[in-house]
């Protein structure tokens, strides 16, 4: 499922408590915008807990569910959509394993996290939750289409 697309897709990608809490946010988001991906929705946001349930509504019959909302929910997230081709899947090889401890070295949760139940970051598991996921952490106005420029920024 992490075969490259040609699509431009968009993705939703958070930070988790524990990445604002560790100070990681600068870190993650560089992460995504050094790989060249378009940054169109950004902000810092504490998740009601009907939000986290609707969000992770597939998971809801597992038994790590309430502890899974209980951190979601624990201080704030910083919500981001970002978009451009084949968004979803790389961003999910750049996030890396969901147990740290099996993700590669050079990304995410590889290089800055341990637990399963602390591991940083999430981002969308396909196209069509890329969209449902953006469409559900953002109002419309909050997101922002724009073009990046050639213009010279610093003369
Ligand atoms: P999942 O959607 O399977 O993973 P991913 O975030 O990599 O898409 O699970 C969602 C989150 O639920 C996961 O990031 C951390 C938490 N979780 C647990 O706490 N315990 C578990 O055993 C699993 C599978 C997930």
């Amino acid at each position: 499922h992490l075969v490259a697309s040609l699509e431009v897709e968009e993705t939703y990608i958070m930070v988790k408590p524990d990445g604002v809490q560790r100070g990681l946010v600068g870190e993650i988001i560089s992460r995504f915008e050094k790989k060249g991906f378009k940054l169109t929705g950004l902000k810092l946001f504490e998740c009601p807990k009907e939000l986290a349930q609707e969000h992770y509504k597939d998971l809801q019959s597992k038994p790590f569910f309430p502890k899974l909302i209980e951190y979601i929910t624990s201080g704030p997230v910083v919500c981001m959509a970002w978009e451009g081709v084949g968004v979803v899947a790389s961003a999910r090889k750049l996030i890396g394993s969901t147990n740290p401890l099996q993700a590669e070295p050079g990304t995410i949760r590889g290089d800055l996290a341990v637990q399963t139940g602390r591991n940083i970051v999430h981002g969308s598991d396909s196209p069509e939750n890329g969209k449902r996921e953006v469409a559900l952490w953002f109002k419309e106005g909050e997101l922002c289409q724009w073009t990046p420029s050639l213009e010279p920024w610093l003369v």
